[in-house]
């Protein structure tokens, strides 16, 4: 039965690599979300009330919802029922309250290089139940506290085109200092790295736009008794002889929010398996099976519960009890020559090869303590190939919140085929 959990896995994997997520240039955050808010609900073009439908034309306003976000998450209406809020990275929320879910991004615009995040306003968003059904369009408008209104300089470069065409040069000097001012990791050469643009490199890690400007802090470590008597050490590879973890693939991963594609479009439309949408390695069209088989998220959340709720106990907790979890982590230059040991950042830069920042989705697979250091680390399954580091995996430092592993896991649920 949790070979199939294996297959899921692979699945949710292999969608993270789909382009076209929704990685906005809006840079909102809780304090903007914080307060009452008005949503407008429209019925939508044509009176589509099914998944199908399209808000980007609205029809005149039906009905007004006023809800108050209190805390990270938790949120009330005006009748005094409370119900779940969690602001989605810096992009948009979800609020779940009476049954019914709602979701929008912060409105935005963009010109040049110049942005203004509208973070009391929302792009036209949906609503629906909870059990997907009497989807509606809503615009949400803050009603309270002062405007939301952010200038700021895009957070993705635009200068894609001229760093695609800088090719990778080799350092060998970088890789020897990596190894020289710490004995944690080691760094080796890629040869595979040669002829590879800098651009492809850096839409491996995570792409231009999976930058987060401001990731949250781990949350305080709980003291219930429930996280204090967990295993000393876990890998779903290995429980007791059974590997659970699908094999390692060369992928790369270029966009996409775990919370939003493997939770939230998971469970709204559903996800195929690949043989039914091949992934090429490129940016594709959308052509697909009109019959294939799809998987839906029966349900998903931020570890720790909500966007600033996550901390290493709650992680190593959800692991053992629900499985390999979705990580993502900052990746700057050294990790990419990673070859094995327990990474951190050794804040080396690479001065031939002009690398970005990046956000990084990856799946956490188990956790362990290097015996001869004492070392606190997870272990973390790549999508490089099975080259590329300890047989395609890495090692990264536990408890320090290392390049922000800490701070964004996601865990989604997938129902399994019969
Ligand atoms: C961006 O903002 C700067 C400073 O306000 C201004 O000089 C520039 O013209 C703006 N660029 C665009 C494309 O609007
Ligand atoms: C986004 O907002 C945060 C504060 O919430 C700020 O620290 C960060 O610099 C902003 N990033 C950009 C690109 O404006």
């Amino acid at each position: 039965m949790e070979k199939l959990k294996s297959v899921l896995l692979f699945v949710l994997l292999a969608v993270w690599s789909r382009p076209g997520a929704a990685d906005t240039p809006a840079n909102c955050s809780f304090p903007d979300l914080q307060g009452t808010w008005e949503f407008h609900v429209s019925p939508s073009k044509g009176g589509v009330r099914n998944k199908d439908i399209d808000c980007s034309q609205l029809g005149p306003v039906e009905k007004k919802v006023i809800v108050t976000v209190k805390e990270l998450d938790v949120v009330e209406d005006d009748m005094g029922n409370l119900g779940f809020v969690t602001i989605i990275y810096n992009q948009g929320f979800e609020v779940v309250i009476n049954n019914m879910k709602w979701f929008a991004f912060f409105k935005y615009e963009q010109h040049g290089s110049n942005v203004t995040s509208f973070c009391h306003d929302t792009f036209p968003g949906w609503v629906h139940d909870v059990l997907g059904r009497n989807w509606a369009c809503f615009v949400g408008k803050k009603i309270s506290g002062s405007s939301g209104k952010k200038l700021h300089p895009a957070p993705f470069p635009t200068n894609a085109g001229r760093l695609s065409s800088i090719p990778y040069r080799s350092n060998h000097a970088f890789v020897k200092q990596i190894n020289s001012v710490q004995k944690s990791w080691t760094a080796t050469m890629y040869p595979e790295y040669e002829g590879m643009s800098m651009e492809d490199l850096i839409k491996r890690a995570g792409g231009r736009k999976s930058r987060i400007p401001s990731i949250p802090p781990p949350a305080g470590m709980p003291t219930d008794e429930k996280y204090q008597g967990l295993p000393d050490a876990w890998d779903w590879r290995n429980i007791q002889g059974y590997n659970f973890v699908s094999p390692v693939r060369n992928q790369g991963c270029d966009g996409g929010f775990p919370y939003l594609i493997a939770g939230k479009y998971a469970q709204d439309f559903g996800i195929v398996e690949e043989a039914d949408f091949p992934y090429l390695g490129r940016d594709s069209p959308c052509t697909l099976k009109e019959d294939a088989l799809r998987y839906y998220t029966a349900e998903y959340h931020y570890v720790g519960g909500f966007y600033g709720g996550c901390n290493e106990a709650y992680m190593k907790y959800e692991l053992i009890l629900g499985g390999p979890l979705a990580v993502a982590f900052e990746v700057y230059d050294d990790f990419m020559f990673y070859k094995g040991g327990i990474y951190h950042h050794t804040g080396l830069q690479d001065k031939f090869n002009p690398f970005q920042l990046t956000n990084h989705a990856v799946l956490l697979v188990g956790y362990g303590t290097d015996s001869t250091t004492g070392e606190k680390y997870w272990i973390v399954k790549n999508s490089w190939g099975e080259n590329w580091g300890e047989k395609g995996y890495f090692k990264i430092r536990r408890g320090t919140n290392e390049c922000a592993i800490e701070s964004i896991a996601v865990s989604a649920n997938p129902i399994p085929k019969l």
